[in-house]
């Protein structure tokens, strides 16, 4: 399937886990399309994790950076540009972790602490990543850099807990991010608000698979997995989607603008 349409371009990807995250698909399509990339990940995820596998295979130099930390991404894009040989025409942010949620704190009973590291971590790491990429006079016109996000920052749902916050955060930074890029750069922001996904932050979310069930069921497509999400990240970071920005572009197989399918209303009248 590979038509090599990112041919020639260069970026960061962040988030990288192990195989079923998303960046890791995204990494391997983008890959196979012909983009060279650094790979970024937490210190800390770096040794959990597989991420030097992935480098390996996608011939990436792979870089270890805190997205909180400002000081991390300055080096981070410092050692990229000199790595790939010049400026930057993607970056992917795939990042989010809620303490919160991962430590099973009820909505009214959250440690605030936590909270303010939910949105440092899942949503302030994005404006981060952008001041310090403007700072760096790091993109290279009609680049294009994305969020993965999720509809709880439009609807609840009430496991989701500090990090619908955060994601709200997050899609209102592209907006605001991607207005003042693209009239300095021509570079586009969006986010894609992408449907449940068996990852490692995905199953952290109490009642993981009942709700990926009942997603499945309420999208007309059925949920979009993680090689879907990656192939429409090629999608946004080839030239073929220039003039999109400051976009929420739902990915979910029709999930956000369904009011009830009949798949469910069979389940639920069982
Ligand atoms: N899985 C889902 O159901 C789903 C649905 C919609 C959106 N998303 C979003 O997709 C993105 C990727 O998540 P995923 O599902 O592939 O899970 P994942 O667990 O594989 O990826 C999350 C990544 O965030 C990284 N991370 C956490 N703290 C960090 C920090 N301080 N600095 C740098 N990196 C840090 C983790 O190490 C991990 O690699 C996240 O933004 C997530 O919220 C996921």
């Amino acid at each position: 399937m590979a038509k090599n349409v990112l041919q020639g371009k260069k970026g960061i990807i962040f988030g990288a886990l192990d195989q079923n995250s998303i960046a890791w698909k995204a990494a391997e399509r983008i890959y196979d399309e012909g983009g060279v990339f650094t790979l970024s990940n937490a210190p800390v995820a770096m040794r959990m994790g597989k991420i030097n596998e992935l480098g390996e295979k996608c011939k990436a130099v792979v870089i270890p950076a805190d997205a909180t930390s400002v000081e991390d991404l300055e080096n981070l894009f410092t050692k990229s540009m000199e790595t790939l040989g010049g400026k930057l025409d993607f970056i992917l942010h795939s990042i989010g972790m809620s303490p919160n949620v991962r430590k099973g704190k009820d909505y009214g009973d959250l440690n605030y602490d936590w909270y303010l590291k939910t949105l440092d971590i899942s949503g302030v790491s994005f404006h981060k990543v952008m001041q310090v990429a403007e700072k760096k006079d790091a993109m290279n016109e009609w680049g294009s850099i994305l969020a993965l996000t999720y509809i709880a920052a439009q609807r609840t749902f009430p496991d989701y807990a500090d990090m619908a916050q955060a994601k709200a955060v997050l899609e209102s930074v592209a907006r605001s991010y991607g207005y003042r890029f693209a009239r300095l750069k021509k570079v586009r922001v969006n986010t894609i608000s992408q449907s449940p996904t068996m990852t490692t932050a995905g199953s952290g979310v109490p009642g993981f698979d009942v709700f990926f069930d009942y997603s499945d069921k309420m999208s007309p497509l059925g949920n979009a997995s993680a090689a879907d999400c990656a192939n429409y990240i090629v999608a946004m970071f080839s030239d073929y989607t220039r003039m999109v920005t400051m976009q929420n572009l739902f990915h979910d197989g029709g999930f956000s603008n369904s009011g009830i399918t009949e798949e469910l209303v069979q389940k639920l009248s069982k």
